[in-house]
Parts: C-alpha cells; sequence; structure tokens
C-alpha cells in the first residue's frame, strides 16, 4: 500500500483523527501534558512498558512515549488480542476503570486496556502493545504513514 499524508495542524490538544493506511484505522493523538504525565502513571502497571517487543514499532519508536515527536502518538487502532477496535477511555479514574486508571482505551470485546502510548496493561488478553507504523514528519504539520 502506498504511504498516507495527513495534514495534522488543525488537531488541537486532547484531540485524536483516525486515517486509514493499508486498510487498517491508524490513530493520529495530540497527547495533552496530562496525558503525557499519564503514561509515568501507567508504568508500573504495563506488560511491556519499555517496548522490548521489536516487533509492534520502529525502533525510532521504542522509547517512553512511542513516537518521534512526544505529543503525537500515531498508532494502528487494532486490538493485538483478537482484533477489534478499542475506544478512547481518556478520563482518569473512570468508574468503568477503577480510581487508578490513568487514561487511555479500552477494547470492548474482552476487555484488554492499552495507555496513551497504546501499551498494554498487565494480565490482559491482548498479548502485545498496539503496532506503532512507520512513520515520519515532513513538516510540523504534514506526516506521513508508511
Ligand atoms: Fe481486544 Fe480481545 S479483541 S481484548
Amino acid at each position: 500500500g502506498a504511504p498516507v499524508e495527513v495534514d495534522i495542524g488543525k488537531l488541537a490538544p486532547g484531540n485524536m483523527m483516525v486515517v486509514e493506511w493499508r486498510g487498517k484505522p491508524v490513530w493520529i493523538l495530540n497527547r495533552t501534558p496530562e496525558m503525557l504525565a499519564a503514561l509515568k502513571k501507567a508504568e508500573p502497571m504495563l506488560a511491556d512498558p519499555a517496548s522490548e517487543v521489536t516487533t509492534q514499532q520502529p525502533a525510532y519508536a521504542a522509547n517512553e512515549t512511542r513516537s518521534r515527536v512526544p505529543e503525537m502518538l500515531v498508532a494502528v487502532g487494532i486490538c493485538t488480542h483478537l482484533g477489534c477496535s478499542p475506544s478512547a477511555a481518556f478520563t482518569p479514574g473512570d468508574p468503568a476503570l477503577g480510581a487508578d486508571w490513568p487514561g487511555g482505551f479500552l477494547c470492548p470485546c474482552h476487555g484488554s486496556t492499552f495507555d496513551f502510548a497504546g501499551r498494554v496493561f498487565k494480565n490482559k488478553p491482548a498479548p502485545t502493545n498496539l503496532e506503532i507504523p512507520p512513520h515520519q514528519y515532513l513538516t510540523d504539520s504534514r506526516l506521513i504513514i508508511g
């Protein structure tokens, strides 16, 4: 499939857009300072906090934000368990997820949860973190996926 070019110039902090790449939904989330702080809070609760499973991201995204630009999450929005689409569960302490919930994503099919970097929480059915697709920035507002 061809690379996809996306204009992210109008994507405000806290907002997410979804684009299609190779028939897959790719999330682009402009993380707020609070969302970035939530990554640290989530770390002890994660199965692979340091992105050691190398199949799930390019080497340049094996860092603490799983991204090239710290604010920007670019991730394939397909659960690594059986392929459902996780949904936004952005509110910390969401009553459905518990007082410790730092914010992230919830898969409706079997309850896997992911943080704002797409890292899976421990003891969930999804075996790995969400996939980070190959991507690069041409400018601050022009993103190429693929
Ligand atoms: Fe997401 Fe099973 S498909 S938890």
